[in-house]
């Protein structure tokens, strides 16, 4: 059977099931599956637990050096988890702490410097579905498929609602919609790589999808372009 490994970089806005969906596709097609907002995040956690300034350039130089991301392969969760400096920190990173802060830290420069080299070196063997907000236009340009998912902001804040209640965190729908309007704002206005879908992109909007008409849909995709290749 011929069987191309190819690159899927989906991109998007936040809260659109991107990283569930990826997720699965992934695991259907035996690619490996990264999450890049968690990279971002995992930064955030250790900016915030070190006191480290947002505008503190040196030091932010100086943090990043002694910083090692990696993800590990969960057999429990099917998942690939991700460790800052050895350590699992998967579920301090999905609270409303560190969503808060990540958009300003993922608009630091340096941050995406070093980040974007991870993911490149993470994608050299291809067989990778890799998902974020600049993966088709920064990451891997030459990706074979992408993707932009996009969602209605209501839709996505009771979503991210729902998802949150199931981990005991209770917050107000309100809140959680003025933390996505103020995400989107910051990921499609920063100076550095914004949010925006890549002219070769096919749109996929999931505001009345199931997420596994999402995955059917993204799987569907993949198939017809490894196809081709
Ligand atoms: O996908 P997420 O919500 O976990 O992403 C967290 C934050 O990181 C979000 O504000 C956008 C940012 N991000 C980014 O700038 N570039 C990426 N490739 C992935 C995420």
């Amino acid at each position: 059977i011929r069987n191309p490994r190819i690159i899927i970089a989906i991109d998007g806005h936040s809260g659109c099931g991107k990283s569930t969906t990826a997720k699965k596709v992934a695991s259907h097609l035996g690619y490996i599956y990264v999450d890049t907002g968690a990279m971002y995040r995992a930064v955030t956690l250790y900016f915030l637990r070190n006191h480290i300034s947002f505008t503190d350039l040196p030091a932010i130089d100086e943090a990043l050096a002694t910083i090692s991301i990696s993800f590990q392969f969960n057999p429990e969760t099917n998942g690939n988890e991700i460790h800052l400096n050895g350590v699992n920190v998967e579920n301090e990173i999905r609270k409303l702490e560190i969503a808060n802060a990540v958009p300003v830290v993922s608009a630091i420069p340096a941050v995406r410097r070093m980040m974007v080299a991870i993911q490149q070196k993470l994608g050299r063997n291809r067989g990778i579905v890799m998902d974020g907000r600049d993966i088709g236009t920064k990451v891997f340009p030459e990706a074979e498929l992408k993707i932009f998912m996009t969602a209605d902001a209501l839709i996505r804040a009771e979503r991210r609602q729902l998802e949150l209640q199931q981990k005991g965190e209770v917050v107000a729908l309100a809140e959680i919609l003025e933390n996505i309007r103020k995400r989107d704002h910051l990921d499609t206005t920063r100076a550095e790589s914004p949010l925006r879908q890549a002219s070769d992109a096919e749109l996929l909007d999931t505001s009345f999808m199931t997420i596994d008409e999402q995955v059917r849909w993204v799987v569907r995709a993949c198939e017809n372009r490894i196809e081709l290749v």
